[in-house]
């Protein structure tokens, strides 16, 4: 089986939910959400996307084939940050970001940039100069503009939405005082780095991009609270990305109000990381928790019509990142270690589905003629 998740790469029409609609009905009485299950689409942008791996992509047709006819949006998984573009002070590498970029730009996919100013993936150069003083804070904001323009710049008209902030909340809510750049230039680098990112390609959707916000708690709401004062004070921010790096304990059951209450914001919101991991080994029980756990997520994103993508973190467990970061866990994508479909990759569709996504769109063409 083939993936298909390129049904919805494009505009999709809404072709009536009629039984959905009931069920949501009486969710919304109880939250007092007034959202219909599938937000009014009649010209709506869905993408489905995913997370790659630049090394499969150049050297896997398999992989390359489940890319291109799956997805409508590529985000690389780890090609664009900063210890692998720029290894040695001024020295760019930009082989894997490149091959990620012209693959998408030779198939018509879009990208997601992932991702200019995190806290993590930092090369030795540079925190090696901060910490021994070669570099001070002066130098190091510079150098941080020169970063974000130099790559925005590189990539304009090709990388349309960037993840301009990673992970910059600590989990109480607060901006988090222990992140490597609130260290150093303190809580203004966040943004300075979207009005930097906006002068280098004024066409990007600027994002800020986080995890563990995905409910409605303290950390979404200290994420809402900065993302408004930014917003006030005409900081040039489009989007919130919800990372959505879950396990099988995790419902997901207020993540639809809480994208609703950012894109009332003005802003447009995506889910950007979507895995769900469970414990290993997989049970039956655990993989139908997953494809639940999935449903909803792709259900919120559909039922908020500024939800803009819904990108996966990697679509098989062959290629995952989260046996080796999170030993005795794993399984957390669509598709099992031997690219079969799990339960969840199903139910996915099955939500696309139900608000009457087409499966006309030029890639789901493609894939049928094969
Ligand atoms: O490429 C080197 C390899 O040469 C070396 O031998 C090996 C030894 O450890 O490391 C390899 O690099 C690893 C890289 O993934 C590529 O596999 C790094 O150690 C490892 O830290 C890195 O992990 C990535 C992680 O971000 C840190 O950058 C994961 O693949 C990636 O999935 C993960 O993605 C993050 C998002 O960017 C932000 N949100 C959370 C998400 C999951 O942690």
């Amino acid at each position: 089986m083939k993936l298909r998740l390129s049904a919805v790469r494009r505009v999709a029409v809404r072709t009536g939910a009629a039984a959905l609609t009931a069920v949501v009905a009486a969710d919304a009485s109880a939250s007092g959400d007034t959202d219909t299950f599938c937000a009014p689409a009649a010209a709506r942008t869905l993408k489905i996307g995913t997370a790659v791996h630049a090394g499969a992509l150049t050297s896997e047709s398999g992989y390359q084939d489940r890319v291109r006819y799956g997805f409508g949006s590529v985000t690389p998984e780890n090609a664009m940050k900063w210890a692998l573009v720029e290894p040695r002070r001024n020295t760019y590498d930009w082989t894997s970001a490149d091959a990620v970029v012209d693959f998408a730009t030779a198939h018509n996919e879009s990208v997601r940039g992932h991702t200019l100013v995190w806290g993590k993936s930092l090369p030795g150069w540079l925190t090696d100069g901060v910490a021994q003083g070669t570099i001070g804070d002066a130098q190091l904001k510079a150098i941080l503009q020169s970063h974000i323009t130099t790559l925005m710049k590189r990539y304009a008209g090709r990388v349309g939405v960037w993840d301009v902030v990673n992970e910059a909340l600590a989990e109480d809510g607060t901006v988090d005082t222990g992140n490597f750049w609130y260290r150093h230039l303190g809580e203004a680098y966040i943004a300075d780095a979207f009005t930097w990112a906006h002068a280098a390609d004024p066409a990007a959707k600027l994002y800020l991009n986080d995890f563990d916000t995905e409910p409605v708690n303290s950390k979404s709401d200290g994420l809402y609270t900065l993302v408004k004062k930014l917003r006030a004070a005409g900081v040039p921010i489009d989007g919130v990305g919800f990372q959505t790096h879950v396990t099988t304990d995790n419902t997901l059951h207020t993540l639809r109000a809480n994208l609703r209450r950012f894109a009332d914001l003005g802003l447009d919101v995506a889910i950007t990381e979507l895995d769900v991991r469970m414990p290993l080994p997989p049970t039956d029980a655990l993989l139908t928790t997953q494809a639940d756990i999935y449903a909803t997520a792709t259900e919120a994103c559909l039922a908020v019509s500024r939800c803009v993508s819904l990108t996966v973190w990697g679509f098989s467990d062959a290629y995952s990142w989260v046996p080796a970061a999170l030993p005795g866990w794993g399984a957390a994508d669509l598709l099992d270690q031997g690219l079969r479909p799990k339960p969840a990759y199903a139910a996915v569709h099955a939500a696309l589905d139900d608000c009457g996504f087409t499966t006309t769109t030029t890639a789901a063409a493609r894939h049928s003629a094969r």
